[in-house]
């Protein structure tokens, strides 16, 4: 863990992303809560990761989890109290754990006093300039400005009511009609969200996670989107206004006796494209979808590392590992799948899964990512291999599944409340007896618990304990370059294994059905198989470390 002062720690940092709604409940009202993380931040130590990424806790109804805000200045009741966040903050830093939050700056919550009161002034008012209100189209306004598709699918534009009761302007929000969009043309939303960095950056954290951080600037013509674009091109999407906004993010964290980091979420296919966001002066990293949408490949897998370096390279920025996050499908059942890629427009109901192939895959997933050069991050649960949860219609809250007609089964199934302990009404996640989960835990939700595999050997938890520890003894896997190994033990690397060496570590991943063998006197670090055994050669769907 990197303790004290070094201004270099997110290159090669291992972050944990806390969703606080599902992590842990401290006072049984079966949402999770601040109280809660500060009760199980030794399960965080013991693990060795060096930061937690918490997605929103501030004021907000919720409507999309918290990436609808109300306040940035407050903590949502649910999840507790500015106190308690000021004293979660110093007491991870203790422990050797940085804090990073989310900002969203594309938008707000409807319930925002900017929206509020922009919908109290009316059309023409200085407060709907911070919004994108517009007239409708057609000789009664009643046709949407424009025909942008929603992120969450469904139109982006709601029509207002006037004061009076008649039919107003309509207002834009690229995801739900409660989370309007800002207009970063205006002065005051610029002005406020470098305010709220210093907010947080006072309150001792490390770093901002960005959302959405290609989406806030538009093109104020508002014009349809073309069927293809050069780049820049789309009207709101990647548009070069953004950099300048990044530019003086990043002058803010730099103020900063230990300079705060600046973490993007920036979905985009050019990678190109991606990295100019990672240039000196912008944000320090940003994550990479590329590598968490492609299937368990080793082609698709070797050609998602070798773009992803490449197009860091340039900006000197290191890349990031993801495999999954809250908004995705959870590793052990994707890769159980036939079609083991990510795309939010695939999900669907009842789609076969093989827990155990998706288990053993997602072993192996995690000593690559963890031996590839950069930053690792880590979403709550996958250290306890959870899978994703078919939740029952009724219990569903996220409005991906409802904007889709309920086609979609949403986001909520990676949301389960964690497991704690083998037993109890909640499995630990809230006192025994409290209230019930938010979301139901299926049945046997305990046998992943991280009490049932602290002390099994055999466990994700233990795998994940062990390979963190490993990354943080060996200097190569910090520094070293990576290469491509084209042999191991004097035999090809077959086309559908992995091998690199990082420094005097070397990883092989195996997705093929052959074994590889590994040299006969190998140095054996680290495997995804059952630890009690010492293989010599890398099976299917496992992976392994060797001193090289
Ligand atoms: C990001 C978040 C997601 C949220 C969306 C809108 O993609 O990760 O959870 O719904 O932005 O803020």
């Amino acid at each position: 863990m990197s303790d004290g002062h070094d201004a270099e720690w997110w290159r090669s940092a291992v972050i944990y992303q806390v969703y606080p709604r599902s992590f842990a409940d401290g006072n049984g009202d079966g949402t999770g809560d601040l109280a809660g993380v500060r009760q199980r931040l030794g399960h965080l130590r013991d693990l060795g990761v060096d930061a937690i990424w918490f997605t929103p806790w501030y004021r907000s109804p919720l409507a999309d989890g918290g990436y609808d805000v109300e306040d940035y200045r407050a903590i949502d009741p649910a999840f507790g109290t500015l106190t308690e966040a000021e004293a979660l903050i110093a007491e991870a830093r203790e422990l050797g754990l940085r804090t990073i939050v989310d900002v969203v700056p594309n938008h707000v919550s409807d319930r925002h006093p900017w929206f509020r009161a922009a919908l109290a002034a009316g059309p023409g008012s200085p407060e709907r300039d911070r919004f994108w209100f517009r007239a409708g189209r057609g000789a009664r306004g009643d046709e949407m400005p424009t025909r942008w598709v929603s992120d969450f699918q469904g139109s982006t534009w709601t029509r207002t009511t006037n004061p009076d009761g008649t039919p107003g302007e309509w207002y834009l929000h690229l995801f739900t009609p409660e989370q309007p969009d800002l207009n970063w043309d205006h002065p005051d939303v610029r002005r406020e969200h470098e305010e709220i960095l210093r907010f947080w950056f006072d309150r001792g954290v490390a770093g901002v996670r960005i959302d959405s951080a290609a989406l806030p600037v538009k093109d104020p013509a508002l014009p349809e989107v073309p069927e293809a674009w050069g780049p820049g091109e789309h009207p709101h999407l990647d548009r070069d206004g953004l950099h300048d906004i990044y530019r003086s993010w990043r002058a803010v964290a730099d103020s900063y006796d230990e300079p705060r980091v600046l973490v993007g979420e920036i979905w985009l296919p050019d990678a190109r494209r991606f990295a100019r966001y990672l240039r000196g002066d912008e944000m320090h990293t940003a994550f990479n979808f590329d590598f968490m949408t492609r299937p368990w490949d080793a082609k698709e897998l070797r050609e998602s590392i070798r773009t992803t370096l490449e197009a860091h390279a340039p900006v000197g920025a290191p890349p990031t590992w993801v495999l999954s996050n809250h908004d995705v499908t959870r590793p052990v059942t994707r890769y159980g799948r036939e079609d083991s890629s990510f795309d939010f427009a695939a999900k669907r109901f009842g789609t076969p899964t093989d827990l155990a192939v998706g288990g053993r895959r997602a072993r192996a997933a995690a000593l690559l990512t963890g031996a590839l050069p950069g930053a690792l991050y880590l979403y709550q649960g996958d250290e306890l291999g959870l899978p994703e949860v078919e939740l029952p219609v009724e219990a569903i809250q996220d409005p991906m599944h409802f904007r889709s007609g309920g086609v979609d089964p949403g986001r909520d199934g990676c949301r389960v409340p964690l497991p704690w302990a083998r037993t109890g009404s909640s499995y630990g996640f809230g006192p025994d007896g409290g209230a019930a989960p938010w979301l139901p835990q299926p049945d046997g939700w305990g046998d992943l618990s991280v009490e049932a595999q602290e002390d099994d050997p055999v466990s994700m938890l233990a795998l994940y304990r062990r390979m963190l520890a490993v990354r943080r003894s060996e200097p190569g896997l910090r520094d070293g370059d990576l290469v491509w190994l084209d042999a191991v033990a004097g035999a090809p690397v077959p086309a559908r294994a992995l091998a690199f060496a990082r420094g005097d570590v070397a990883c092989v991943v195996n997705l093929g059905p052959d074994p590889v063998p590994l040299p006969q006197d190998a140095d054996l670090l680290l495997h995804s198989g059952d630890p009690a055994t010492r293989p010599t050669s890398v099976l299917t769907d496992t992976a392994a470390w060797v001193r090289w």
